[in-house]
């Protein structure tokens, strides 16, 4: 009997399954979309029993479409979009609130007071991260405030917290396991880089309950095992991961000094710092990687919130085009973007900036204006925030940029890769496999179980695609940064 390892990969816009075999090969997908509520201006919500909806849906689904039968799978990874706030009612498994999604802004007054009160450096000595509502705890904090009675049943232990790899697990469990990995829970403010736990001066300041928090894990372990009344037996979870931690596992970047850079709904770019934690000073944030055995990976971060998004606002908000596979022909219909910028800052400005007031804006436009160069600008305007954090991340490692690696949906975009070897200046590596993130966790719960036996064996199978060598001057590249470096200015100071 031939058997794989299953991957979940819940994301901000969809749910996916995905069977892997020892080779790494993708044997099948199943993909479920997931709505995303905007229920005020700068608020992200989803509905927390969908997310679990989608999850089930999309296991049954896979398992039909391939033939596979559940005794078949080895182990299921999960990977998810991180941050994202669930808490639910322990006794009944239901949310009490919606899930507050990664780039809801809506907790933003606690971190103005906590700024205020001067606890930034407090909070970043101890978590690696900025004080920004990106993260869990001042949208736990916004939840027990916001749903009655919420502090005192969290105090009394009667409420869950969970990012999603928690609340999937607790779902898949039927309510045996409340647990986190330390990559997620390193995205809570909560937990102390060093120890690896939730730090008790980081519980007070926020006033948080232990007794609502799973505990937090290696990142590949079995944890428990699927209740067998869902799928017939008892699958192992062996794996919970961050999914930008998960794609850079998923690129073998295993040795310090290697970055991807996963173009999604946001960037996220990861440099592998080892058992380093590097403290930025150029507005990057530290977290970590994955816990495997004993050894734990720490990473540098540069969180852009809008990549994708603003091809899908392209798409669904402006109209202008059908499909985002088109951006890559509009590009090319130019010869260049005649000095038209688009800084798609929809939801603020992240890494390296910080700005979550600040809004997007389009600058250069002229009577000779059109729509492609919109398009084009939009599509650039990933690979120039790419350049921003890249440069970051030298100037705070040290280390000198010899390949990028690439993976997420608009990596297909040819123009866009091209464009940002271009700036960069150095090759830019597209993954084989597309599905990074969706490996990088069913590597790491394959890994529990032995389904592969070590990092090493996993490198030796891993193949890059095609590769972007940078084809731009010094004078045009330069002219161009400049160009873009004067809109954020623009935007920062206003
Ligand atoms: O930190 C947020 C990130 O994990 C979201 O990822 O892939 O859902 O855009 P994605």
């Amino acid at each position: 009997m031939k058997r794989y390892v299953m991957a979940i990969d819940q994301g901000t816009t969809s749910t996916r399954a995905m069977l892997f075999d020892e080779e790494s090969n993708v044997l099948g997908i199943a993909q479920r979309e997931l709505e995303n509520y905007y229920p005020q201006p700068g608020w992200v919500e989803q509905n927390a029993n969908d997310i679990w909806a989608t999850c089930a849906g999309v296991i049954f689904e896979v398992l039909a479409k391939c033939g596979v039968s559940a005794q078949q799978i080895a182990a299921i990874g999960i990977t998810n979009q991180r941050e994202t706030t669930v808490i639910w009612d322990r006794k009944t498994g239901q949310p009490i609130y919606f899930a507050i999604v990664w780039q809801s802004r809506q907790s933003d007054d606690y971190i103005q007071e906590m700024k205020r009160a001067g606890k930034e450096s407090f909070i970043r000595k101890k978590t690696g991260l900025l004080l920004d509502p990106y993260f869990s705890a001042s949208k736990i904090r916004w939840i027990l405030d916001h749903v009655d009675g919420a502090q005192q049943r969290a105090e009394a232990g009667e409420l869950c917290f969970g990012t999603i790899d928690s609340w999937l697990i607790w779902k898949l469990t039927q309510g045996k396991v409340h647990v986190s990995d330390v990559s997620n829970a390193s995205r809570t403010m909560l937990m102390n880089l060093k120890t690896l736990q939730y730090d008790p001066e980081l519980l007070k300041l926020w006033n948080i309950p232990a007794a609502m928090l799973p505990d937090i894990r290696a990142t590949s372990e079995v944890y428990g095992v699927c209740d067998s009344g869902l799928f017939g037996v008892e699958i192992p979870i062996g794996a919970a991961v961050g999914d930008q931690q998960a794609a850079l596992f998923g690129q073998t970047c295993f040795e310090a000094g290697s970055v991807k850079n996963t173009y999604g709904t946001g960037c996220f770019l990861l440099m592998n710092t080892r058992d380093q934690i590097i403290s930025s000073k150029h507005g990057l944030i530290t977290c970590v990687g994955w816990k495997l055995g004993q050894e734990v990976d720490y990473v540098l971060e540069g969180s852009v919130f809008v990549a994708g998004a603003a091809i899908q606002w392209l798409r669904d908000g402006l109209k202008i085009i059908a499909d985002s596979a088109e951006t890559q022909k509009c590009a090319e219909s130019l010869s260049s973007s005649d000095g038209v910028y688009v800084v798609p800052a929809f939801t603020g400005l992240g890494a390296p900036y910080w700005k979550p007031q600040a809004k997007g804006a389009i600058f250069g436009l002229t009577r000779g204006t059109t729509q492609n160069h919109i398009i084009r600008a939009t599509l650039e305007s990933l690979a120039y925030q790419t350049y921003d954090v890249i440069e970051a991340m030298k100037q705070d490692a040290g280390v000198e940029l010899c390949a990028l690696q690439v993976d997420g949906g608009a990596s297909r975009n040819d123009y866009l890769l091209q464009f940002q070897s271009d700036l960069l200046n150095c090759r830019v590596q597209r993954s084989l496999v597309s599905e990074t993130t969706a490996l990088g966790a069913a590597y790491l719960a394959g890994l529990a179980v032995g389904y592969w036996p070590d990092k090493e064996t996993i490198k030796a199978n891993y193949h890059v695609g095609a590769a972007f060598e940078s084809k731009l001057d010094f004078k045009t590249r330069t002219k161009l940064l400049k160009g873009w470096k004067d809109c954020i200015h623009a935007l920062l100071e206003k």
